[in-house]
């Protein structure tokens, strides 16, 4: 089956070709970073805007690369939600007016259902049951997966995301739009100076705070006025630092907890160096394993889509024909939990 994956959901526009038997054929990506960063964050009309331009090109562009045709495909996943509406009705429209023309069927995907599964596109992908973390601009969780659709949640961050707590922080420190990447590359010059808060990091759940440790590192930036570069560089070196040791050590809990030894990590957080750096050292102290997709696969892609719908497709047998055009820009990650 050849699955063509649609993503729209925020500020990138993805669409990729997966085979189940021969796995990812093509993936083209195009995104509008440059385009919001003088804005400092994602305009939603521009956005959809944006994603109109796009995703036909981009899907000529995945065929071409992946030899095939329209007529080769078998069924269309595309991101129905969470995010936001118009970019997802970009998507959404694209996707089931081109299966309606071809009457095949479509796979409406959760999109952080896509993150979720992206690490499993590598090779050597782990076995079913593991951990996995999902780190990304709007969410912060740890869940336990038994299988595509059978997810325990086993901890949820009780206000900031992780990259949401990132997209803050850089702002405060006066770096651009998305905060993440550039926050972690002057982290790179930093030095151990300041110590700031690990929010739950000994709570006895597996819950996550991030909000107040931007509060602690706007106290400091308040304190260091003017702030120089090396000053903002050694925030940025204590908030990763910071960050990813709770994000680390509430791995290890629940791998103890589930008595799992594979995790996986995914979203955009999950490109994080230091994170990765932490990680594998953990894991590997415990004698677990850790997986990652490749960076260009934390943030948001069609791959993942694809991927997720190939998934989805084979576990319920078919997808459907229903070729409505609404979208869940809402969607609650709890939907798709175990009851
Ligand atoms: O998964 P994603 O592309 O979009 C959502 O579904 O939210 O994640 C985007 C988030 C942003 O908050 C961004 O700052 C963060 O991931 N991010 C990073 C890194 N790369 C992206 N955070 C820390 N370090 C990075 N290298
Ligand atoms: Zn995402």
């Amino acid at each position: 089956m050849l699955v063509l994956g649609v993503e729209s959901s925020c500020d990138e526009t993805g669409v990729a070709l997966y085979d189940t038997e021969h796995g990812l054929l093509a993936h083209a990506l195009y995104s509008q970073v440059e385009m919001h960063a003088e804005y400092g964050g994602v305009v939603p009309e521009l956005a959809s805007r944006d994603h109109i331009r796009r995703v036909l090109p981009l899907t000529e562009t995945a065929l071409k690369e992946a030899n095939k045709t329209l007529q080769d495909i078998d069924a269309i996943a595309y991101t129905q939600g969470p995010g936001l509406s118009g970019a997802l009705l970009v998507g959404t429209s694209f996707a089931e007016s081109l299966a309606f023309s071809l009457q095949i069927p479509t796979i409406q995907v959760h999109h952080l259902e896509g993150h979720l599964l992206a690490p499993l596109l590598e090779e050597n992908p782990p076995d079913f049951p593991f951990v996995a973390l999902l780190v990304s601009g709007g969410h912060s969780q740890l869940m336990r997966v038994d299988g595509v659709g059978e997810y325990e949640l086993l901890g949820d961050t009780l206000d900031d995301a992780a990259g949401e707590a990132f997209d803050k922080t850089a702002k405060l420190l006066g770096l651009g739009y998305p905060g993440g990447p550039a926050l972690s590359k002057l982290a790179l010059s930093g030095k151990p100076r300041f110590k700031l808060p690990r929010p739950l990091l000994n709570s006895c759940d597996l819950n996550f705070s991030f909000s107040g440790l931007k509060t602690s590192v706007l106290t400091l930036t308040n304190q260091h006025q003017p702030l120089d570069d090396e000053t903002k560089a050694d925030i940025a070196y204590e908030f990763q630092e910071a960050v990813t040791e709770v994000l680390t050590t509430k791995c290890m809990k629940a791998l103890r907890e589930t008595g799992l030894d594979n995790l996986i990590v995914s979203g955009g957080v999950g490109a994080n160096a230091k994170l990765r750096e932490k990680l594998n050292v953990a894991t590997k102290r415990k004698l677990c394993t850790v997986s990652y997709p490749r960076l260009e696969f934390c943030t948001d892609n069609g791959a993942m889509i694809a991927f997720a719908g190939a998934m989805r497709l084979k576990a319920t047998h078919g997808g459907n024909k229903n070729y409505g055009f609404s979208v869940k820009p809402r969607w609650n990650l709890a939907e798709l939990l175990k009851p």
